[in-house]
């Protein structure tokens, strides 16, 4: 069934387990994901970037599209459709279509005025039954070739945001989104201690790709309840699709064939939510 993410991440958050929070791209993408899901038993939260929404048609192009793949595969799991690092107006057009969850990233706003969106968000989402996330302080990214480390969120901020009645926090703790330089400090562990010990809403953690897992599962253990992970699908499908076509694959048969020809990437994306929910302790469901 379709579910926002209030209770389940409350229930991970309490439980010192995480969910996944994968993003999704088109149609294999979403079935590879709600197929890894359904083998394990386990909830799964699917997002769209405004980029991939946009990509796909619309949101309501996206809302369908997992809403109608969740019933024709008999998903029996709890599934959130999740708005990831919406704008405002990407964040109203989401709870429009249909959205159970959505991210309002405010955060190239000054805090205020990110305070302020936030609390709108909130108020109109939840007037729906829709869950919200924001996110404080920033994750670090590679802009114009240079790997930026984010801005740390400040344990004042992580209070005042908690307050606006959001249901789940992103919090800058030097985390980065795509691929890890060589030289990354890893996350600020005392940090988010400080912000798990001031806010009480689960916490989420963005640029999961490439974490090694002793340090996601210590941040589960200190708070996170969510684990979002793009990159981690993008590299194994493309993998997967580039060994194909290097063994020559698509030249034999009919392996050009574009139900066989993205069949490899498919299993890979499966396969890799496979692997990161068992090291995330994901809880099955009853
Ligand atoms: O919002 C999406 C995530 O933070 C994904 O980050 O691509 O580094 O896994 P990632
Ligand atoms: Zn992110």
């Amino acid at each position: 069934p379709l579910v926002n993410g209030t209770e389940l991440f409350k229930a991970a958050r309490k439980g010192h387990y995480a969910i996944g929070a994968f993003n999704t791209n088109n149609l294999e993408w979403t079935r590879a994901l709600l197929q890894g899901a359904q083998d394990l038993n386990v909830p799964i939260l699917i997002q769209t970037s405004m980029g991939a929404a946009k990509y796909m048609g619309g949101y309501e192009v996206c809302q369908k599209l997992i809403e109608s793949l969740v019933k024709a595969m008999d998903i029996t799991v709890p599934v959130v459709i999740h708005l990831d690092h919406g704008d405002f107006e990407a964040a109203k057009a989401a709870i429009a279509a249909g959205y159970n969850s959505v991210m309002f990233d405010g955060h190239d706003l000054p805090v205020d005025e990110n305070l302020a969106k936030t609390k709108e968000i909130v108020k109109l989402a939840h007037s729906k039954g829709i869950s919200v996330e924001a996110e404080v302080g920033s994750i670090g990214g590679e802009e114009d070739g240079v790997i930026g480390e984010g801005e740390l969120a400040s344990v004042a901020d992580a209070k005042a945001f908690s307050d606006t009645g959001i249901d789940f926090l992103a919090a800058g703790i030097g985390n980065i989104h795509g691929q890890y330089p060589d030289n990354w400090k890893g996350l600020h562990f005392d940090r988010l201690q400080e912000i798990a010990e001031a806010v009480p809403q689960p916490l989420v953690l963005h640029g999961g790709s490439g974490i090694p897992q002793e340090q996601v599962e210590k941040a589960i253990s200190m708070g996170i309840a969510k684990l979002n992970i793009n990159t981690e699908c993008q590299l194994a499908f493309a993998k997967a699709t580039r060994e194909y076509i290097e063994a020559g694959k698509d030249q034999q048969g009919k392996g050009y064939d574009p139900r066989k020809l993205l069949a490899p990437g498919t299993k890979a994306i499966t396969d890799t939510f496979k692997e990161i929910s068992g090291w995330m302790g994901t809880k099955p469901v009853k």
